[in-house]
């Protein structure tokens, strides 16, 4: 069976490496020449673990390909993922500009019956003004359109892939049911099939759900830290409830990345314009920015005024193993420490110069967690990177003027951070 992808970023290359993996012809797609010349030398233009190893592994079996045509993606496959951005807008809502673009270019190209599935996150109802952007300009030819969202995390990104919790698969007909049926047979993992508009909803509901969790923890993490309670133990506590679950109840500094924030701010949107104001959303919006606000003004406690004060900011990434920067509290935070007037040195493992454009030559990026703690007054923990644990702290003090840590992550032992000499501040501790 062969597969077209479009668009061949984080989850793009994934999906088609991992339908590569699982033995079917894929081809990707996408309009960024550049992007698609580096690909076609074996190359991933991003860090995510094991990619690169799978990308040239895929090329040595001849079961992926690479092509800037649309054209040629509708003729290579019966089906056809579209696995574009789909931005946040100005006013909050998804901008669908990419995909209605995909849409054009697919259906100019359409001859014989086409299964075109949705994988980027779209706001309920993007598939049937797909439907009709299709019908409008091809020739009538027969497809239908599918809603399969994809769960992919960064940083784990095959294992989530290969191993999926679920595959939502949301169809208009029974054809096109039995063909997404027989693509996933491959993969072990339960297949929920729905109407087109809750496999929509499924994503943009699980996403915000998950933003949520996080926002809860890191409310209850400010009423632990004035009331003496250690957030750690409570999430653990909370957790153990199977109703409830472990999972992304780690207080700290919020969510980021490219998915979260904008379809947290997209299903917000979405359901104000359907008549549903959805004020719960908006909370869980503010508590999350107002983490990062609240871990500078630890610093600002431990230090007094930033102004003119050295300040080591280990992690520049929005979560551990990947190089993805897009709304990374880190960044943030380095753009509002800047503003007070502190010198900041950073340090992350993967995080290139070309990643965080909008800090280029404000911030000395460093080569090694020790360069950047040099002759600073205080470390912040921005991004718990494991690397950042195994560091040896003996030296690390001796290299600092004044001993303080300030861990956004709850990485580190506080008790073992006492016991060396270090003043230590974790979130939601007292
Ligand atoms: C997310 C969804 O998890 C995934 O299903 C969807 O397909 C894309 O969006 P991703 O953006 O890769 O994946 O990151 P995720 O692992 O969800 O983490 C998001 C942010 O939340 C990160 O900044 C992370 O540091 C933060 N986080 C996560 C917490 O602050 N606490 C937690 O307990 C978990």
């Amino acid at each position: 069976m062969k597969l077209t992808i479009i668009g061949s970023g984080h989850v793009g290359l994934v999906t088609g490496l991992c339908f590569a993996r699982k033995g079917y012809q894929v081809l990707c797609v996408d309009n960024d020449k550049e992007k698609i010349s580096i690909l076609k030398k074996g190359i991933v233009p991003f860090y995510e673990p094991g990619l690169d190893k799978m990308l040239k592994d895929s090329m040595r079996k001849k079961c992926i390909s690479f092509s800037t045509s649309v054209k040629e993606g509708v003729k290579h496959a019966e089906v056809l993922f579209i696995a574009v951005g789909t931005p946040l807008g100005d006013d909050g809502s998804a901008d669908l500009s990419y995909i209605e673009n995909v849409c054009r270019g697919i259906a100019r190209s359409l001859k014989d019956y086409r299964v075109i599935v949705e994988k980027s996150t779209v706001p309920v109802r993007t598939g049937e003004r797909m439907k009709r952007l299709i019908k409008k300009y091809s020739g009538g030819a027969d497809f239908d359109i599918v809603s399969n969202p994809e769960f992919l995390q960064e940083g784990k990104a095959l294992k989530t892939t290969l191993y999926p919790d679920r595959i939502i698969i949301g169809v208009e007909s029974k054809k096109a049911e039995r063909v997404m049926r027989r693509l996933y047979a491959r993969f072990k993992a339960p297949i929920i099939v729905t109407d087109l508009a809750s496999a929509e909803l499924i994503k943009h509901a699980s996403n915000s759900f998950l933003a949520l969790k996080i926002s809860y923890i890191n409310a209850v993490a400010r009423v632990c830290e004035l009331s003496g309670a250690d957030v750690t133990q409570v999430a653990y506590g909370i957790g153990l409830d199977k109703r409830i679950g472990r999972e992304f109840l780690k207080a700290g500094l919020g969510y980021g990345g490219y998915c979260l924030p904008k379809d947290v701010a997209a299903f917000a949107h979405i359901s104000e314009r359907l008549g549903n104001k959805f004020d719960l959303l908006h909370e869980v919006q503010k508590i999350n920015l107002e983490q990062r606000k609240m871990f500078v003004a630890k610093a600002e406690k431990a230090l007094g005024l930033l102004k003119g004060k050295k300040i080591a900011l280990w992690g520049l990434s929005f979560k551990p193993d990947t190089d993805d920067t897009r709304e990374s509290p880190a960044v943030a935070i380095a753009a509002r420490l800047i503003k007070l007037g502190a010198k900041v040195q950073a340090y992350d493992p993967k995080v290139k110069p070309s990643k965080i454009p909008s800090l280029r030559n404000r911030i000395k990026l460093c080569s090694s967690p020790y360069e950047a703690v040099k002759e600073t007054h205080c470390l912040l923990i921005a991004t718990d990177w494991a690397e950042f644990k195994e560091a040896d702290f003996k030296r690390i003090k001796k290299e600092m003027l004044r001993p303080i840590i300030i861990d956004g992550r709850n990485m580190l032992e506080p008790k073992n951070m006492k016991n060396l000499g270090f003043v230590y501040h974790g979130m939601g501790k007292s």
